[in-house]
């Protein structure tokens, strides 16, 4: 099949080039020339592991083919995917701007019977509206139907993701649309869900506030077994072994980040308000992942005998989770801007997300190793649990800081073996 994908980030590109690397011809849209320019050479916008060796391959192979231009792609087409931004406007509902001009770029640019999906996280109703605004548009004798195939892949292993979901979310408005659909998505192993696209764009926000929920539940507990003298993340492996819960999503630490929970907590909360829903839950979530990470910046106050001003403050992992680069509501940004305005300096270190991370943290030197950030530190903080931090050789650690107080932000330490080695080490919930 001959598809589209407008938009080459974290989701567009992956799914555009898993879509290649099945056999399918695929057109891939931007909207910047330097960025579509390096992809054709094969040089990736975004870090994703495993990602570049694919592009490269289906570029090599013609069936990954990237351009600015609406015109060719949509002409060859028959299913154009949006799979563009929708962050958080200022009041928390998604931004759909960037959805509804690209909406319109597509019907200006149809010949023939397309399907128009939806990959993008947007409010119930947006498909509804990128159909009016492609039906003003479009040529009146053309045909088209719309559709709302929501993601779910993790970046970090969003090739594996995309190649083996969960679930494979199909909400169109007409049978042939639903079956060219199944049709695309047949070489990949999930379970597919049929249903209308009202369904299907309520899911993605449901799916993620319930994850979200999860890590502010375990993170509430991780608050109270300190309190307590219980030990959380126990208690929480324990809860999390009854089937009916999982143990996925249940680690005490310093909360959730990234492109998606943050933003789809709050687009949730205005969509729940607009149906005159009080969803007081999602803003308990919201509050409690707040917490986290200011207790991360208590936390490391008391450790350092509540004098953080001229203290050196090493932070291991910028990124807001392993195995990406992607910045975007991290809580290392928060801990950092906060340790700051209290004085510290900070020194930080990140195997992938330092340029990334240089465009909006100020004042921070970044370096180019674990060791440089624990070198001649007051403390260090582990803020994202890369897995080369579960490799450190801890004792040349110990010998290179000024005092060696280690802060486990995700508690990939064991405390008594850190201990013993002569750490001060303080974890999350226990
Ligand atoms: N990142 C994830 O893990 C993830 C997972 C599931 C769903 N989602 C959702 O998928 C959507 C995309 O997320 P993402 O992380 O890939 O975003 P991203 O910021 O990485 O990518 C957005 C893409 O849109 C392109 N774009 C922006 N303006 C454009 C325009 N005017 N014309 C053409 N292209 C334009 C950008 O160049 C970029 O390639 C969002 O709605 C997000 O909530 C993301």
């Amino acid at each position: 099949m001959t598809i589209t994908f407008v938009g080459h980030g974290y989701v567009g590109l992956v799914t555009a080039s898993v879509f290649a690397d099945l056999g399918n011809i695929v057109w891939v849209i931007g909207h910047t020339k330097e960025k579509i320019e390096n992809l054709k050479k094969g040089i990736l916008p975004i870090y994703e592991p495993g990602l570049e060796e694919i592009v490269k391959r289906n570029v090599k192979a013609k069936r990954l083919l990237f351009t600015l231009d609406y015109k060719k792609p949509i002409e060859g087409s028959s299913v154009v995917f949006i799979a563009v931004g929708t962050p958080s406007a200022s009041s928390g509902e998604a931004d759909l701007s960037t959805v509804f001009e690209v909406a319109k770029k597509i019907g200006e640019n149809l010949t023939h019977y397309t399907v128009v999906i939806t990959k993008s996280t947007v409010p119930v109703g947006t498909n509804k509206k990128v159909k009016d605004i492609i039906s003003k548009v479009k040529s009146k004798k053309v045909n088209f139907d719309i559709a709302s195939s929501p993601e779910f892949l993790r970046e970090g292993q969003a090739i594996s993701d995309t190649l083996h979901p969960d679930r494979i979310i199909i909400g169109a408005e007409s049978k042939k649309a639903q079956d060219l659909l199944i049709e695309l998505h047949r070489p990949i192993d999930g379970n597919v869900v049929k249903t209308n696209i009202e369904t299907a764009e309520m899911i993605k926000y449901a799916s993620n506030a319930f994850l979200a929920t999860k890590i502010s539940f375990a993170n509430a507990i991780a608050f109270l077994s300190e309190a307590t003298g219980a030990n959380g993340p126990d208690v929480l492996k324990a809860v999390g072994l009854d089937k009916r819960v999982g143990q996925a999503f249940l680690d005490c630490g310093a909360g959730f980040g990234g492109s998606c929970f943050p933003k789809d907590v709050k687009a949730l909360i205005v969509i729940a308000r607009e149906n005159g829903y009080d969803f007081t839950l999602l803003k308990d979530v919201e509050s409690i992942n707040e917490e986290a990470r200011i207790r991360i910046v208590e936390k490391a106050r008391k450790l350092l005998g509540g004098k953080v001003e001229n203290k050196t403050i090493g932070i291991l992992g910028l990124a807001f989770k392993p195995d990406t680069d992607d910045m975007r509501y991290a809580p290392s940004i928060t801990i950092i801007n906060k340790l700051q305005s209290m004085g510290a300096k900070i020194k930080a270190y990140d195997p992938i997300a330092i340029t990334n991370a240089r465009k909006l943290l100020k004042d921070v030197e970044f370096v180019q190793n674990a060791y440089a950030a624990a070198k001649d530190s007051d403390l260090l903080i582990l803020v994202t649990e890369w897995n080369e931090f579960r490799q450190l050789d801890l004792k040349k650690m110990k010998n290179i800081m000024e005092n060696p107080i280690l802060l486990d932000g995700r508690n990939i330490y064991d405390p008594a073996e850190m201990r013993q080695m002569g750490f001060t080490y303080v974890g999350v919930g226990r």
